[in-house]
């Protein structure tokens, strides 16, 4: 003690630029194993693993992630998927391999990410779930889900079509485009819709297939509908590209979409709002396909060990013609 007390001046100030140099070196070595090992050089990488790039809604997604991690300095690896489970599972165990600091994807299904998500957290990866979520009970597999809320989607557009047919004496025949088996989206859309319109007897829906959220499987869908029933009053369309590819279908039955049938989607992606415009879509739930920004900045928050939300809801709204025309012009998607 004495002898610290008489150190002379210089003494002191080595003494304590010592300590500084040790107690931050033993801090960066703390830090070198942040995000699965990876050696931190104050960079983040990101893994993304994305569905594929099936509908307008996609590629409106996907370049909304790779502008906005290119504006927030994170490193990304980017694979598509090609709507195929296998593809995102192999896609995330490189990422592991890789040692990526945060691991990020949308569940091309619900089912099935249990093992692979086990092996992340083993590997101290955190992920994040973004645009869909996936039916795992362990909800410490994954950090937090950015993304719509589906089911609303569906109920907004079965209420809708509830306030339409209202005054309607017989019933009102609805077919349905679904969006690919076992995604979210396509299992939360149709329970929003069923639940919504379920409060009138008359609106029943007599044909329901999916079209994989492409127009080619709309279409093709829509035509194998119109051969069948010879009276279709609605159609929903889990998505924009789905209706598109069924008004194809419709136009060429000799039927006027938006007036012999009622047309409702999901998204308003540009194309769909123009269709809604037009008057050929009636109403539009919308899906924000512009989850890049958020999705940076929770990457960023995880991996400095922050707290994050469990659950992050887009903001949405819906769309009628009139509303349509008066958005398309400054719509960004
Ligand atoms: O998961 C979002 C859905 O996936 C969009 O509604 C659809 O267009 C896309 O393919």
């Amino acid at each position: 003690m004495g002898k610290m007390r008489t150190q002379s001046a210089p003494w002191r100030a080595a003494a304590v630029l010592a300590s500084v140099l040790l107690v931050g070196g033993v801090a960066a070595c703390g830090n070198s194993d942040t995000g699965g090992g990876a050696k931190d050089d104050g960079k983040i990488t990101m893994g993304f693993s994305q569905v594929g790039a099936e509908s307008g809604w996609r590629t409106a997604n996907t370049t909304s992630i790779k502008e906005s991690a290119a504006a927030a300095g994170i490193e990304l690896k980017f694979d598509d998927a090609q709507q195929k489970q296998e593809n995102q599972i192999k896609a995330i165990r490189n990422y592991i391999q890789q040692k990526v600091d945060v691991i990020a994807f949308s569940p091309v299904v619900e089912s099935g990410w249990d093992t692979v998500l086990k092996e992340a957290k083993d590997a101290d990866i955190p992920v994040i779930l973004t645009d869909r979520s996936v039916d795992s009970a362990d909800k410490s597999l994954y950090k937090t889900f950015l993304g719509s809320d589906f089911v609303k989607e569906g109920r907004l557009a079965g209420e809708w079509l509830v306030e339409q047919k209202k005054s309607a004496t017989g019933p009102v025949n609805i077919v349905e485009l679904q969006g690919n088996t076992g995604a979210a989206p396509a299992n939360d859309r149709k329970k929003g819709f069923g639940e919504a319109i379920a409060v009138n007897p008359n609106l029943k829906i007599i044909a329901s297939q999916p079209g994989d959220f492409t127009r080619a499987g709309g279409k093709q869908v829509m035509e194998q509908f119109l051969k069948a029933n010879k009276q279709i009053d609605v159609l929903f369309a889990h998505n924009d590209d789905m209706g598109l590819g069924a008004l194809e279908a419709i136009t060429a039955a000799g039927k006027v979409p938006g007036k012999d049938i009622t047309i409702i989607t999901v998204d308003a992606v540009k194309d769909g709002m123009q269709a809604l415009a037009d008057g050929k879509f009636n109403f539009i739930a919308e899906c924000s396909p512009l989850l890049g920004p958020q999705l940076m900045d929770l990457a960023k928050k995880v991996h400095a060990g922050e707290e994050v939300p469990a659950r992050i809801e887009t903001e949405e709204t819906t769309f009628t013609t009139e509303q349509a025309k008066e958005a398309l012009p400054n719509r960004k998607y």
